[in-house]
This record gives C-alpha cells, sequence and structure tokens, in this order.
C-alpha cells in the first residue's frame, strides 16, 4: 500500500511538471487548431503569410521571422495578451509596426465565407487556428 501511494503521487507531480510546461500549448490549443492553422500561414494564394515571414528565424524576406513569436508577441504591446496582439497584427497591421521594420503587411479581413480566388480573407475559425498555430512558434 506504501508503495501504492509513493508511486501515484510520483505520477501525480510529474503530471504537473509537465502540465505547467505546456502551458502554451494548452493556451494555443483552445484557442484553435496548430495543424490547421500552419495550413493557413503556407497558403500560397490565400494569406501568403510565408512568402513575407520565416519560420526558422531567418529575416530575408522583408518581415519579422515566426520563429519565437509565441514569446515575443506578448511582450509588445503593455497590458495586451499574445493572442489578442497577433490578433490586432493580422487585422489591424498598422495599430503597431514593429521597429525597424516597414508598415508593408497588407490588413486581412474576417468573413463568413471564403470565395474561390479572393486572398486576404479569413474566415473566423481559420483566424483562431492561424493564432493558435503562431503560440506554437
Ligand atoms: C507583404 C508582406 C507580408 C505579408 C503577406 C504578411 N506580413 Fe505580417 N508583417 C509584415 C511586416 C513588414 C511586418 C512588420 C511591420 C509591422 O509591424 O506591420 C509584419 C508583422 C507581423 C506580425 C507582428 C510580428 C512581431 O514580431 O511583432 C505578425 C504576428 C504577422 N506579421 C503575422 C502575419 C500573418 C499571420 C500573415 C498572413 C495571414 C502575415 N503576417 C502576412 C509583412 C507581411
Amino acid at each position: 500500500m506504501k508503495n501504492f501511494l509513493w508511486i501515484s503521487s510520483a505520477i501525480f507531480i510529474l503530471f504537473t511538471i509537465a502540465a505547467c510546461n505546456n502551458t502554451a500549448t494548452i493556451e494555443s490549443q483552445s484557442i484553435g487548431d496548430p495543424e490547421l492553422g500552419r495550413e493557413i500561414f503556407q497558403d500560397r494564394y490565400r494569406t501568403r503569410c510565408e512568402g513575407c515571414h520565416s519560420l526558422d528565424g531567418s529575416e530575408a524576406r522583408g518581415a519579422p521571422t515566426m520563429l519565437g513569436i509565441s514569446e515575443t508577441a506578448g511582450s509588445r504591446v503593455p497590458e495586451m495578451s499574445a493572442s489578442d496582439y497577433l490578433q490586432q497584427s493580422i487585422l489591424d497591421p498598422s495599430a503597431y509596426i514593429v521597429e525597424g521594420y516597414e508598415k508593408q503587411m497588407p490588413p486581412y479581413k474576417v468573413v463568413k465565407e471564403v470565395e474561390v480566388g479572393q486572398t486576404g480573407i479569413l474566415t473566423q475559425e481559420e483566424l483562431n487556428n492561424l493564432i493558435a498555430f503562431l503560440l506554437t512558434q
């Protein structure tokens, strides 16, 4: 019995540690589906995010890299959460211009339905998935 108690508390502690390390992942998953968000980020026709933003730290495309954005997003604007900042960055990029960069990013629009051939638009669900994806980077 003693052994059982010891083992179950050890397991409990391990799970608690794992949960703490994963708070970013948990926050991200409650917003949307990061894997679907990756597809939207990499969509070469409708969003073209990856045409300007790298995921690997390189700044060669004239826009800040998304590597580490889950950390930076929460520290850009005082009192603004990472997810709110990401939403603002996508829908109203000129509200905050990252130092050292030009005002070049197009604002995206949330629509009820996506029409084939239209660019620069996202449904609310797609926007949430995109934010969830960025929160894993
Ligand atoms: C034509 C190039 C271009 C495209 C396309 C583009 N961006 Fe940007 N983006 C920029 C530039 C330049 C900046 C920095 C200037 C500013 O803050 O607006 C920026 C800033 C950002 C920031 C803030 C980064 C930071 O470090 O604070 C986020 C987040 C972002 N973009 C996400 C996206 C997402 C998601 C998409 C696709 C839906 C996208 N961008 C499409 C050029 C682009």
